[in-house]
Protein backbone atom coordinates (compact mmCIF):
# COMPACT_ATOMS: atom_id res chain seq x y z
CA UNK A 1 0.00 0.00 0.00
CA UNK A 2 1.78 3.11 -1.06
CA UNK A 3 1.92 6.02 1.32
CA UNK A 4 -1.15 8.86 1.27
CA UNK A 5 -3.41 11.46 2.91
CA UNK A 6 -7.11 11.39 3.63
CA UNK A 7 -8.88 14.58 4.46
CA UNK A 8 -12.56 14.59 4.19
CA UNK A 9 -14.40 17.97 6.30
CA UNK A 10 -17.88 17.18 4.88
CA UNK A 11 -20.83 16.93 7.92
CA UNK A 12 -23.27 14.70 7.04
CA UNK A 13 -26.79 14.51 7.97
CA UNK A 14 -29.02 12.13 7.26
CA UNK A 15 -32.20 10.84 7.39
CA UNK A 16 -36.15 12.01 6.38
CA UNK A 17 -35.83 14.29 9.29
CA UNK A 18 -32.07 15.96 7.85
CA UNK A 19 -33.88 19.28 6.39
CA UNK A 20 -34.35 20.79 9.69
CA UNK A 21 -30.60 20.63 10.47
CA UNK A 22 -30.22 23.54 7.75
CA UNK A 23 -30.59 26.62 9.56
CA UNK A 24 -28.30 24.94 12.26
CA UNK A 25 -26.06 24.96 9.54
CA UNK A 26 -25.49 28.03 8.16
CA UNK A 27 -24.43 31.14 10.02
CA UNK A 28 -27.29 33.15 11.10
CA UNK A 29 -25.85 36.31 9.54
CA UNK A 30 -25.24 35.03 6.01
CA UNK A 31 -26.21 36.25 2.50
CA UNK A 32 -27.17 33.35 0.80
CA UNK A 33 -27.53 32.19 -2.62
CA UNK A 34 -29.77 29.18 -3.21
CA UNK A 35 -28.32 27.37 -6.43
CA UNK A 36 -30.59 24.81 -8.53
CA UNK A 37 -31.84 23.57 -12.01
CA UNK A 38 -34.37 23.51 -14.27
CA UNK A 39 -37.14 23.37 -11.77
CA UNK A 40 -37.50 19.72 -10.58
CA UNK A 41 -37.01 21.02 -6.91
CA UNK A 42 -39.87 23.32 -7.69
CA UNK A 43 -42.53 20.95 -9.14
CA UNK A 44 -40.85 18.28 -5.98
CA UNK A 45 -41.83 21.09 -3.47
CA UNK A 46 -38.39 20.51 -1.84
CA UNK A 47 -37.79 24.40 -2.68
CA UNK A 48 -40.08 25.52 -0.61
CA UNK A 49 -39.41 23.49 2.42
CA UNK A 50 -36.01 24.65 2.13
CA UNK A 51 -37.03 28.33 1.47
CA UNK A 52 -39.35 27.76 4.51
CA UNK A 53 -36.61 26.94 6.82
CA UNK A 54 -34.71 29.99 5.85
CA UNK A 55 -37.13 32.15 6.11
CA UNK A 56 -34.71 34.56 8.63
CA UNK A 57 -32.13 34.03 6.48
CA UNK A 58 -31.32 36.99 3.28
CA UNK A 59 -31.75 34.08 0.30
CA UNK A 60 -31.24 34.92 -3.19
CA UNK A 61 -31.66 32.44 -5.92
CA UNK A 62 -30.03 31.52 -8.73
CA UNK A 63 -31.65 28.81 -10.77
CA UNK A 64 -31.22 27.45 -14.27
CA UNK A 65 -28.30 24.66 -14.00
CA UNK A 66 -28.37 22.09 -16.83
CA UNK A 67 -27.35 18.67 -16.63
CA UNK A 68 -23.13 18.82 -17.48
CA UNK A 69 -23.18 22.35 -15.64
CA UNK A 70 -21.82 24.90 -18.04
CA UNK A 71 -18.52 27.57 -17.33
CA UNK A 72 -20.59 30.35 -18.84
CA UNK A 73 -23.36 29.88 -16.01
CA UNK A 74 -21.44 29.44 -13.35
CA UNK A 75 -19.92 33.28 -14.67
CA UNK A 76 -23.25 34.52 -14.23
CA UNK A 77 -23.56 33.56 -10.43
CA UNK A 78 -20.20 34.06 -9.49
CA UNK A 79 -20.99 38.13 -11.01
CA UNK A 80 -23.99 38.24 -8.76
CA UNK A 81 -22.14 37.06 -5.76
CA UNK A 82 -19.97 39.93 -6.39
CA UNK A 83 -22.56 42.50 -6.57
CA UNK A 84 -24.93 40.99 -3.89
CA UNK A 85 -21.83 40.36 -1.53
CA UNK A 86 -22.75 36.79 -1.33
CA UNK A 87 -21.31 35.10 1.86
CA UNK A 88 -23.09 31.76 1.12
CA UNK A 89 -24.14 29.08 -1.42
CA UNK A 90 -26.28 26.52 -0.68
CA UNK A 91 -27.10 23.99 -3.62
CA UNK A 92 -30.33 21.87 -3.69
CA UNK A 93 -30.28 19.69 -7.29
CA UNK A 94 -28.65 16.94 -8.34
CA UNK A 95 -24.82 16.50 -9.41
CA UNK A 96 -24.60 19.08 -11.59
CA UNK A 97 -25.62 21.75 -9.24
CA UNK A 98 -23.64 20.39 -6.85
CA UNK A 99 -20.68 20.55 -9.15
CA UNK A 100 -21.72 23.72 -10.34
CA UNK A 101 -21.59 25.12 -6.71
CA UNK A 102 -18.64 24.11 -6.07
CA UNK A 103 -16.79 25.78 -8.97
CA UNK A 104 -18.95 29.13 -8.38
CA UNK A 105 -17.91 28.75 -4.79
CA UNK A 106 -14.10 29.75 -6.53
CA UNK A 107 -14.67 31.58 -9.11
CA UNK A 108 -14.83 35.02 -7.35
CA UNK A 109 -11.33 34.39 -5.88
CA UNK A 110 -9.73 34.19 -9.42
CA UNK A 111 -7.71 37.17 -10.91
CA UNK A 112 -9.85 36.58 -14.31
CA UNK A 113 -12.25 33.85 -15.66
CA UNK A 114 -9.74 33.05 -18.26
CA UNK A 115 -7.59 32.00 -15.44
CA UNK A 116 -10.50 29.50 -13.99
CA UNK A 117 -10.41 27.10 -16.96
CA UNK A 118 -6.71 27.21 -17.33
CA UNK A 119 -7.46 25.83 -13.98
CA UNK A 120 -9.95 23.42 -15.46
CA UNK A 121 -6.77 22.51 -17.38
CA UNK A 122 -4.63 21.51 -15.12
CA UNK A 123 -2.27 24.93 -15.99
CA UNK A 124 -3.18 26.59 -13.38
CA UNK A 125 -3.41 26.66 -9.81
CA UNK A 126 -6.91 27.23 -7.69
CA UNK A 127 -7.42 30.26 -5.15
CA UNK A 128 -6.76 28.70 -1.42
CA UNK A 129 -10.20 30.12 -0.24
CA UNK A 130 -13.90 29.48 -1.01
CA UNK A 131 -17.18 31.21 -0.42
CA UNK A 132 -18.50 28.64 2.48
CA UNK A 133 -21.34 26.09 0.65
CA UNK A 134 -23.66 23.55 2.01
CA UNK A 135 -25.59 20.92 -0.59
CA UNK A 136 -28.73 19.54 -1.04
CA UNK A 137 -28.33 16.44 -2.94
CA UNK A 138 -31.79 15.71 -5.09
CA UNK A 139 -30.55 12.59 -6.88
CA UNK A 140 -28.09 10.05 -6.08
CA UNK A 141 -25.12 7.92 -7.90
CA UNK A 142 -22.47 10.92 -8.50
CA UNK A 143 -21.28 11.38 -4.98
CA UNK A 144 -20.96 14.85 -5.47
CA UNK A 145 -21.74 15.46 -1.86
CA UNK A 146 -19.03 13.94 -0.61
CA UNK A 147 -15.98 14.88 -2.13
CA UNK A 148 -14.39 18.20 -3.57
CA UNK A 149 -14.78 17.27 -7.12
CA UNK A 150 -16.90 19.30 -9.82
CA UNK A 151 -17.11 18.19 -13.81
CA UNK A 152 -17.77 21.35 -15.87
CA UNK A 153 -18.61 21.99 -19.44
CA UNK A 154 -17.15 24.94 -21.52
CA UNK A 155 -19.31 24.48 -24.42
CA UNK A 156 -17.86 27.19 -25.93
CA UNK A 157 -14.28 24.93 -26.66
CA UNK A 158 -16.12 21.63 -25.92
CA UNK A 159 -14.53 20.39 -23.11
CA UNK A 160 -16.00 18.39 -19.68
CA UNK A 161 -13.25 18.67 -17.39
CA UNK A 162 -12.73 17.78 -13.93
CA UNK A 163 -11.65 20.07 -11.27
CA UNK A 164 -10.72 19.46 -7.71
CA UNK A 165 -9.47 21.06 -4.65
CA UNK A 166 -8.70 21.10 -1.32
CA UNK A 167 -11.14 24.22 -0.66
CA UNK A 168 -14.28 22.91 -2.57
CA UNK A 169 -15.79 20.16 0.06
CA UNK A 170 -19.24 21.14 1.19
CA UNK A 171 -19.48 22.37 4.49
CA UNK A 172 -22.15 19.63 5.21
CA UNK A 173 -24.59 18.09 2.88
CA UNK A 174 -27.84 16.40 4.19
CA UNK A 175 -28.66 13.58 2.53
CA UNK A 176 -32.30 12.77 2.98
CA UNK A 177 -33.58 9.89 1.40
CA UNK A 178 -37.04 11.01 0.56
CA UNK A 179 -35.82 13.40 -2.48
CA UNK A 180 -36.29 9.99 -4.19
CA UNK A 181 -39.98 10.14 -4.39
CA UNK A 182 -40.06 12.44 -7.72
CA UNK A 183 -36.79 10.61 -9.12
CA UNK A 184 -38.24 9.02 -12.45
CA UNK A 185 -36.87 5.30 -12.84
CA UNK A 186 -34.10 6.07 -15.53
CA UNK A 187 -32.64 8.62 -13.43
CA UNK A 188 -32.52 5.73 -10.63
CA UNK A 189 -30.92 3.72 -12.42
CA UNK A 190 -28.38 5.84 -14.18
CA UNK A 191 -27.53 6.60 -10.76
CA UNK A 192 -27.00 3.18 -9.71
CA UNK A 193 -24.83 2.55 -12.86
CA UNK A 194 -22.96 5.72 -12.22
CA UNK A 195 -22.21 4.67 -8.32
CA UNK A 196 -21.23 1.35 -9.91
CA UNK A 197 -18.37 2.83 -12.20
CA UNK A 198 -16.79 4.57 -9.32
CA UNK A 199 -16.85 1.66 -7.33
CA UNK A 200 -15.13 -0.84 -10.02
CA UNK A 201 -12.74 2.35 -10.90
CA UNK A 202 -11.14 2.26 -8.24
CA UNK A 203 -11.38 -1.63 -7.57
CA UNK A 204 -11.43 -3.48 -10.53
CA UNK A 205 -7.32 -2.42 -11.60
CA UNK A 206 -4.56 -4.62 -10.58
CA UNK A 207 -3.39 -6.70 -8.01
CA UNK A 208 -2.20 -4.82 -5.12
CA UNK A 209 -2.13 -5.39 -1.25
CA UNK A 210 -4.68 -3.17 -0.12
CA UNK A 211 -6.82 -5.55 1.65
CA UNK A 212 -9.11 -2.89 3.62
CA UNK A 213 -9.79 -1.28 0.17
CA UNK A 214 -10.72 -4.36 -1.51
CA UNK A 215 -12.92 -5.54 1.25
CA UNK A 216 -14.48 -2.42 1.41
CA UNK A 217 -15.37 -2.27 -2.67
CA UNK A 218 -16.62 -5.56 -2.10
CA UNK A 219 -18.99 -4.87 0.66
CA UNK A 220 -20.38 -1.38 -1.12
CA UNK A 221 -20.75 -3.73 -4.49
CA UNK A 222 -22.90 -6.64 -2.76
CA UNK A 223 -25.07 -3.86 -1.53
CA UNK A 224 -25.57 -2.59 -4.45
CA UNK A 225 -26.33 -5.63 -6.31
CA UNK A 226 -28.68 -6.58 -3.41
CA UNK A 227 -30.21 -3.25 -3.85
CA UNK A 228 -30.83 -3.59 -7.62
CA UNK A 229 -32.25 -7.17 -6.88
CA UNK A 230 -35.08 -5.63 -4.64
CA UNK A 231 -35.56 -2.72 -6.28
CA UNK A 232 -36.12 -3.79 -9.80
CA UNK A 233 -38.92 -6.22 -8.28
CA UNK A 234 -40.82 -2.96 -7.30
CA UNK A 235 -40.24 -1.19 -10.86
CA UNK A 236 -37.97 1.27 -8.63
CA UNK A 237 -40.59 2.86 -7.34
CA UNK A 238 -40.55 4.67 -3.87
CA UNK A 239 -39.27 2.61 -1.06
CA UNK A 240 -37.54 4.44 2.29
CA UNK A 241 -34.96 1.20 2.79
CA UNK A 242 -34.13 0.95 -0.39
CA UNK A 243 -33.35 5.08 -1.05
CA UNK A 244 -31.58 5.06 1.99
CA UNK A 245 -29.21 2.35 2.06
CA UNK A 246 -28.22 3.16 -1.65
CA UNK A 247 -27.83 7.34 -0.64
CA UNK A 248 -25.38 5.98 1.62
CA UNK A 249 -23.81 3.55 -0.66
CA UNK A 250 -23.59 6.40 -3.03
CA UNK A 251 -21.84 8.60 -0.82
CA UNK A 252 -19.26 5.75 -0.04
CA UNK A 253 -18.51 5.29 -3.44
CA UNK A 254 -17.09 8.68 -4.07
CA UNK A 255 -15.66 9.65 -0.53
CA UNK A 256 -11.69 8.74 -2.15
CA UNK A 257 -11.63 6.29 0.95
CA UNK A 258 -11.55 3.27 -1.58
CA UNK A 259 -8.41 4.58 -3.35
CA UNK A 260 -6.09 5.51 -1.16
CA UNK A 261 -2.81 3.58 -1.14
CA UNK A 262 -3.73 2.45 -4.14
CA UNK A 263 -4.24 2.41 -7.52
CA UNK A 264 -7.19 4.17 -9.33
CA UNK A 265 -8.34 3.56 -12.95
CA UNK A 266 -10.44 6.89 -14.15
CA UNK A 267 -10.02 6.00 -17.56
CA UNK A 268 -13.89 5.39 -18.28
CA UNK A 269 -15.35 8.42 -16.59
CA UNK A 270 -12.32 10.86 -18.78
CA UNK A 271 -13.32 8.82 -21.79
CA UNK A 272 -17.22 9.11 -21.37
CA UNK A 273 -16.58 12.68 -20.89
CA UNK A 274 -15.94 13.26 -24.68
CA UNK A 275 -18.47 11.37 -25.89
CA UNK A 276 -21.19 13.21 -23.37
CA UNK A 277 -19.62 16.58 -25.13
CA UNK A 278 -19.89 15.84 -28.30
CA UNK A 279 -23.27 13.49 -28.51
CA UNK A 280 -24.80 14.82 -25.46
CA UNK A 281 -25.80 11.23 -23.55
CA UNK A 282 -25.75 11.82 -20.36
CA UNK A 283 -22.62 10.49 -17.76
CA UNK A 284 -23.60 7.45 -16.98
CA UNK A 285 -25.15 6.29 -19.82
CA UNK A 286 -21.69 7.69 -21.49
CA UNK A 287 -19.92 5.53 -19.17
CA UNK A 288 -21.85 1.98 -20.10
CA UNK A 289 -20.10 2.75 -23.80
CA UNK A 290 -17.32 2.33 -22.81
CA UNK A 291 -16.92 -0.18 -19.29
CA UNK A 292 -16.79 -3.27 -21.00
CA UNK A 293 -15.06 -2.42 -24.04
CA UNK A 294 -12.55 -0.95 -21.93
CA UNK A 295 -12.80 -4.13 -19.43
CA UNK A 296 -12.20 -6.51 -22.95
CA UNK A 297 -9.11 -4.33 -24.33
CA UNK A 298 -7.06 -4.30 -21.06
CA UNK A 299 -8.77 -8.07 -20.02
CA UNK A 300 -5.04 -8.97 -19.29
CA UNK A 301 -4.08 -6.59 -16.89
CA UNK A 302 -7.54 -6.61 -15.23
CA UNK A 303 -8.21 -10.32 -15.30
CA UNK A 304 -6.83 -11.01 -11.40
CA UNK A 305 -9.17 -8.45 -10.16
CA UNK A 306 -11.77 -9.58 -12.58
CA UNK A 307 -12.02 -12.84 -11.50
CA UNK A 308 -12.01 -11.60 -7.49
CA UNK A 309 -15.08 -9.69 -8.30
CA UNK A 310 -16.86 -12.62 -10.50
CA UNK A 311 -15.73 -14.83 -7.05
CA UNK A 312 -16.63 -12.66 -3.95
CA UNK A 313 -19.31 -10.64 -5.46
CA UNK A 314 -21.52 -12.21 -8.51
CA UNK A 315 -20.65 -15.60 -7.16
CA UNK A 316 -19.33 -16.88 -9.94
CA UNK A 317 -16.92 -19.90 -10.04
CA UNK A 318 -15.74 -21.47 -13.19
CA UNK A 319 -12.70 -23.90 -14.09
CA UNK A 320 -9.71 -20.99 -14.22
CA UNK A 321 -9.31 -17.54 -13.26
CA UNK A 322 -9.72 -16.50 -17.08
CA UNK A 323 -13.22 -18.29 -17.69
CA UNK A 324 -14.43 -16.34 -14.45
CA UNK A 325 -12.88 -13.01 -15.25
CA UNK A 326 -14.47 -13.29 -18.87
CA UNK A 327 -18.29 -13.92 -17.37
CA UNK A 328 -17.50 -11.67 -14.76
CA UNK A 329 -17.74 -9.17 -17.88
CA UNK A 330 -20.69 -10.82 -19.78
CA UNK A 331 -22.65 -11.41 -16.25
CA UNK A 332 -22.52 -7.09 -15.30
CA UNK A 333 -22.75 -6.24 -19.25
CA UNK A 334 -26.45 -8.45 -19.00
CA UNK A 335 -27.80 -7.42 -15.68
CA UNK A 336 -27.02 -3.54 -16.42
CA UNK A 337 -28.52 -4.04 -20.16
CA UNK A 338 -31.48 -5.54 -18.48
CA UNK A 339 -32.10 -2.36 -16.38
CA UNK A 340 -32.51 -0.44 -19.84
CA UNK A 341 -28.72 0.64 -19.82
CA UNK A 342 -27.39 0.75 -23.55
CA UNK A 343 -23.82 -0.58 -24.54
CA UNK A 344 -23.74 0.14 -27.93
CA UNK A 345 -23.23 3.06 -29.96
CA UNK A 346 -25.23 1.66 -32.59
CA UNK A 347 -28.05 1.45 -30.16
CA UNK A 348 -27.86 5.68 -30.28
CA UNK A 349 -27.33 4.94 -33.84
CA UNK A 350 -23.82 6.17 -34.27
CA UNK A 351 -21.51 4.51 -35.66
CA UNK A 352 -18.62 3.12 -33.04
CA UNK A 353 -15.72 3.71 -35.78
CA UNK A 354 -16.71 6.99 -36.12
CA UNK A 355 -17.24 8.00 -32.41
CA UNK A 356 -13.97 6.11 -32.20
CA UNK A 357 -12.12 8.50 -34.41
CA UNK A 358 -13.88 11.61 -32.95
CA UNK A 359 -13.20 11.12 -29.12
CA UNK A 360 -9.72 9.82 -29.55
CA UNK A 361 -8.83 13.02 -31.54
CA UNK A 362 -9.30 14.74 -27.74
CA UNK A 363 -6.70 11.97 -26.25
CA UNK A 364 -4.47 12.69 -29.41
CA UNK A 365 -1.78 15.00 -27.51
CA UNK A 366 -1.51 13.67 -23.83
CA UNK A 367 1.64 13.20 -22.62
CA UNK A 368 0.39 10.99 -19.48
CA UNK A 369 -1.87 7.58 -20.47
CA UNK A 370 -5.04 6.97 -18.56
CA UNK A 371 -6.04 3.73 -16.58
CA UNK A 372 -4.02 2.70 -13.72
CA UNK A 373 -1.38 2.16 -14.92
CA UNK A 374 -1.24 5.53 -17.02
CA UNK A 375 -0.54 3.42 -20.07
CA UNK A 376 -3.98 4.24 -22.22
CA UNK A 377 -3.40 6.52 -25.05
CA UNK A 378 -4.63 7.76 -28.61
CA UNK A 379 -4.75 4.43 -30.52
CA UNK A 380 -5.92 2.43 -27.49
CA UNK A 381 -8.98 4.35 -27.16
CA UNK A 382 -9.64 4.19 -31.01
CA UNK A 383 -9.63 0.17 -30.53
CA UNK A 384 -11.33 0.75 -27.18
CA UNK A 385 -14.09 3.09 -28.90
CA UNK A 386 -14.41 0.92 -32.11
CA UNK A 387 -15.31 -2.33 -30.73
CA UNK A 388 -13.38 -5.02 -30.68
O1 LIG B 1 -32.56 20.39 -13.53
P1 LIG B 1 -33.68 19.86 -12.70
O2 LIG B 1 -34.99 20.48 -13.00
O3 LIG B 1 -33.37 19.88 -11.22
O4 LIG B 1 -33.91 18.30 -13.14
C1 LIG B 1 -32.88 17.36 -12.92
C2 LIG B 1 -32.18 16.99 -14.22
O5 LIG B 1 -33.03 17.19 -15.31
C3 LIG B 1 -33.52 16.06 -12.50
N1 LIG B 1 -33.71 15.91 -11.06
C4 LIG B 1 -32.78 16.13 -10.08
N2 LIG B 1 -33.31 15.82 -8.87
C5 LIG B 1 -34.60 15.42 -9.11
C6 LIG B 1 -34.86 15.49 -10.49
N3 LIG B 1 -36.05 15.16 -11.03
C7 LIG B 1 -37.01 14.76 -10.18
N4 LIG B 1 -36.83 14.62 -8.83
C8 LIG B 1 -35.65 14.95 -8.26
N5 LIG B 1 -35.46 14.77 -6.94
O6 LIG B 1 -32.60 15.05 -12.90
C9 LIG B 1 -31.91 15.49 -14.09
C10 LIG B 1 -30.46 15.15 -14.00
O7 LIG B 1 -29.87 15.95 -12.99
P2 LIG B 1 -28.26 15.93 -12.88
O8 LIG B 1 -27.87 16.74 -11.71
O9 LIG B 1 -27.65 16.29 -14.22
O10 LIG B 1 -27.97 14.38 -12.69
P3 LIG B 1 -26.87 13.67 -11.77
O11 LIG B 1 -27.21 13.86 -10.35
O12 LIG B 1 -26.72 12.30 -12.32
O13 LIG B 1 -25.52 14.51 -12.05
C11 LIG B 1 -24.79 14.31 -13.26
C12 LIG B 1 -23.61 15.25 -13.21
O14 LIG B 1 -22.74 14.84 -12.13
C13 LIG B 1 -21.39 14.83 -12.61
C14 LIG B 1 -21.56 14.37 -14.06
O15 LIG B 1 -20.43 14.68 -14.84
C15 LIG B 1 -22.79 15.16 -14.50
O16 LIG B 1 -22.42 16.44 -14.94
N6 LIG B 1 -20.58 13.97 -11.73
C16 LIG B 1 -20.01 14.51 -10.61
C17 LIG B 1 -19.14 13.80 -9.82
C18 LIG B 1 -18.53 14.41 -8.62
N7 LIG B 1 -18.51 15.69 -8.46
O17 LIG B 1 -18.00 13.68 -7.77
C19 LIG B 1 -18.75 12.43 -10.11
C20 LIG B 1 -19.58 11.77 -11.15
O18 LIG B 1 -18.77 10.79 -11.78
C21 LIG B 1 -20.14 12.67 -12.22
O19 LIG B 1 -19.11 12.92 -13.17
ZN1 LIG C 1 -19.50 9.28 -12.51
Amino acid sequence: MKDFVYYNPIKIIFGKNSFNKIPELIPSDSRIMLIYGRGSVIKSGILDKILTLLEKYDVILFGGITPNPEFAKCIEASDIIKQKDINFLLAVGGGSVIDAAKFISILPFFSNYRDAWEFMRGNAKPPEKCIPLGVVPTTVGTGSESNSGFVITNTQTKEKLVGVTEVTFPKFSVLNPEVLKSLPKEQIVAGIFDCFVHIVEQYITCKHDGIVQDGYAEALLKGLFEIIEKWSKIEFSYDYTLASNFMWLSSNALNNLLSRGVPSDWSTHTISHVITTLYGIKHACALALVLFNLWRYKFNDKMEKLARYGRNVLGISEKSEKETAIKAIELTENIFRGLGIKTRFEEYGIKSEKVSREVAEYFKNIRNGLGEKRDIFYEDIKKILGGI
